[in-house]
């Protein structure tokens, strides 16, 4: 039985491929591990705000010195934080936005990433306090990037890789729905796509 979080960031729905992706993962994670929990944060309805002002402030600083301002500008940060600590496995469905990730999902990083709860600099050099936790990335796109000349411009999936590992995630596996946009491999993409989940 494992916690298993499934993080989305496409505005599209039931036609979202990166999203219908991550849930075939998310459905052979329960055949292999009955009974776990799935939460899912869906970034674009979740909507987390740029960080403003107060945020690089109040980051800084212990909970316990938080004003009652800071406290509540960090309300979703903090819970986005608490549910990515309590989740052992992490789904994160990718749409590719202008070859990188969507801006929805960039907030949600930009909400987690937080010095004393995800990473340390506590010895002088960054260390990753995100330990033992397994992420899938389910990414979708029109074009193809997993290999070819397109392969330099997938800008998503190397950043996704390092900042996970910047916290301490280093077992992460890619599965895509790509092509879906090229007459050829569009009518095959999605089965293709979701055919390949092997968890
Ligand atoms: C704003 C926007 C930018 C996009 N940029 C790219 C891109 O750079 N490369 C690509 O192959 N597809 C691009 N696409 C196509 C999407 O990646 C594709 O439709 C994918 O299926 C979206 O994920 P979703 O189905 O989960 O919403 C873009 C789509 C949108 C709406």
């Amino acid at each position: 039985m494992k916690q298993i979080l499934h993080v989305t960031s496409s505005p599209r729905g039931d036609q979202s491929n990166s999203t219908r992706l991550g849930s075939r993962i998310v459905e052979l994670l329960l055949t292999q591990f009955p009974g776990s929990e799935v939460s899912i944060n869906d970034t674009v309805k979740k909507n987390y705000i740029h960080l403003n002002e107060i945020h690089p402030v109040a980051y800084r600083l212990a909970d316990t010195e938080h004003t009652p301002e800071q406290k509540d500008t960090l309300y979703s940060s903090d819970q986005a934080v608490k549910e990515l600590l309590a989740a052992e496995i992490i789904v994160i469905s990718v749409p590719m936005y202008n070859f990188n990730i969507p801006s929805a999902l960039k907030a949600w990083i930009d909400h987690i990433v937080r010095a004393g709860k995800t990473f340390s600099y506590q010895t002088g050099r960054p260390e990753g306090l995100l330990k033992g936790k397994k992420v899938y990335l389910a990414i979708a796109s029109n074009g193809v990037y997993s290999d070819g000349p397109m392969k330099p411009f997938d800008f998503g999936e190397p950043y996704l890789r390092f900042i996970l590992e910047f916290m301490g995630i280093t077992d992460i596996t890619t599965y895509r729905i790509e092509g879906a946009g090229i007459p050829g491999l569009m009518e095959s993409a999605l089965a293709a796509g979701l055919e390949s989940v092997a968890v």
